[in-house]
């Protein structure tokens, strides 16, 4: 049995991960050409243009709205869905803090639904049961690139009259069906922040086929301007969310990039799965087969401590990240934030809806404490490797399998060595 790297041992990982973010003289030539030609702004340049029209054409949208981030892009779809004060909006408890957030900053209430167990996406019966006559929107989030039940939900939203948001910050070019993500409802956001699966440091875009509402959102992201009109008018509330055409040009070339990366990043997340079932107590993220492809912005796995000498998931990780596999930490269920259990978010909402009793704060969320925290995810440029680097992989689990009574017998030393890291 070889020892743990974790323990002094050699690494289970010999040649690195491909690096990320990836450029080459495409991105190289497109900021100089920004550079050189002095159009810096959107407003009068040409490139962010591009992107938006390209972006939504890959997905099969009419429009692309490109916005300063992926928050940004969720901010500005409540405003142009025109979510205020009373309203709620469904989000699952299981997200990064911005799906909810973005609905707080409407002045509306985010009312958090646990997810299902097996895909990690927010659960369809529990969005329903959760429905009430304040409820204006669904918003799903394709967790880790896996598109949530968009039969169920696409259904779920039509039947009760209320709009469907995907929230695909982590599922460029994704499929359900055979379909792209993103026009399934109302509208669909993206982050182009650096860990994402395209990137330009920061940046997001918005894609709908809803022309009064793409009407809605460009004039909110740009202080309320509308198109055609003298520069100085503005007809509704709105901010400044444009993206520079410096992000422009990047996400133009690293466009190019995203169909083979998809490809590439599904075909080693299901050799993953493969390989994975078969180490006792990892459960990978369910692949639904309706998920034609999953952009797989995590490989995201469940580790049953039971089978691992009942190590926490913390040691798993502090053993795996000596090994050479780099993780990611997953979300903390969002009711359990301080913002939420302070009552600080209070202070977004108004009249009886600020005081009321919120119901989700008192329930248990047994599939979010469950993927937050028995859950390891591997970032996405690790899914761009080639097939040994998926045997490194499991070779490093099933090491960490062998040796888990010695990580147990160590725990504190590894807890010590983890908090140092
Ligand atoms: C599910 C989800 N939604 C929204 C966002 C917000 O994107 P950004 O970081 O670009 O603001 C993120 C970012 O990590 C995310 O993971």
């Amino acid at each position: 049995m070889s020892e743990l790297a974790l323990f002094g041992g050699s690494k289970t990982k010999r040649k690195p991960f491909p690096d990320w973010p990836q450029y080459d003289d495409g991105e190289r030539n497109a900021l100089r050409e920004v550079l050189e030609s002095r159009v810096w702004w959107r407003t009068p340049g040409t490139r962010t243009l591009e992107f938006e029209q390209a972006f939504a054409k890959y997905h099969g949208a009419r429009h692309g709205l490109a916005v300063t981030n992926g928050t940004a892009a969720l901010e500005v779809t409540m405003e142009a869905l025109g979510i205020g004060p009373g309203d709620e909006v469904i989000v699952p408890n299981f997200t990064f803090v911005a799906t909810a957030s973005a609905v707080l900053f409407a002045n509306a209430l985010p009312v958090l639904v646990d997810v299902d167990r097996k895909t990690y996406c927010l659960d369809p019966d529990l969005a329903e049961a959760a429905i009430t006559a304040k409820t204006k929107a669904i918003v799903a989030v394709h967790m880790g690139g896996h598109p949530a039940d968009l039969d169920r939900l696409q259904e779920l939203a039509r039947k009760r009259g209320i709009a469907l948001v995907e929230d695909s910050a982590h599922a460029h070019g994704s499929e359900w069906r055979g379909k792209k993500i993103g026009t399934f409802g109302k509208a669909a956001t993206f982050s182009f922040q650096a860990s994402k699966l395209m990137t330009a440091g920061e940046g997001g875009i918005i894609i709908s086929n809803d022309d009064e509402f793409e009407r809605q959102a460009r004039s909110v992201h740009d202080c309320g301007r509308m198109p055609g009109k003298w520069f100085y008018s503005h007809f509704i509330y709105g901010s400044n969310y444009r993206l520079s055409e410096w992000q422009g040009a990047v996400l133009n070339v690293q466009l190019g990039r995203l169909e083979p990366q998809t490809l590439h990043r599904h075909q080693n997340g299901r050799l993953l799965d493969k390989l994975l079932r078969e180490i006792p107590g990892i459960t990978p993220q369910e692949c639904d087969p309706r998920c034609t492809r999953n952009g797989q912005y995590a490989y995201i796995f469940h580790v049953n401590a039971k089978e691992f000498g009942g190590i926490p998931t913390e040691n798993f990780i502090a053993a795996l990240n000596a090994e050479g596999i780099p993780t990611q930490a997953s979300y903390p269920p969002l009711h359990e934030l301080d913002f939420f259990r302070s009552g600080e978010y209070r202070k977004c909402l108004s009249g009886a809806q600020a005081t009321a009793r919120h119901a989700f704060l008192e329930q248990t969320f047994p599939h979010t404490q469950r993927a937050a925290w028995e859950a390891v995810w591997i970032p996405q440029f690790a899914l761009l490797g080639d097939e040994e680097d998926m045997h490194e992989i499991a070779a490093a689990i099933g090491k960490i399998q062998q040796n888990a009574s010695t990580i147990a017998a160590n725990a504190s030393r590894v807890s010590a060595e983890s908090i140092a890291r």
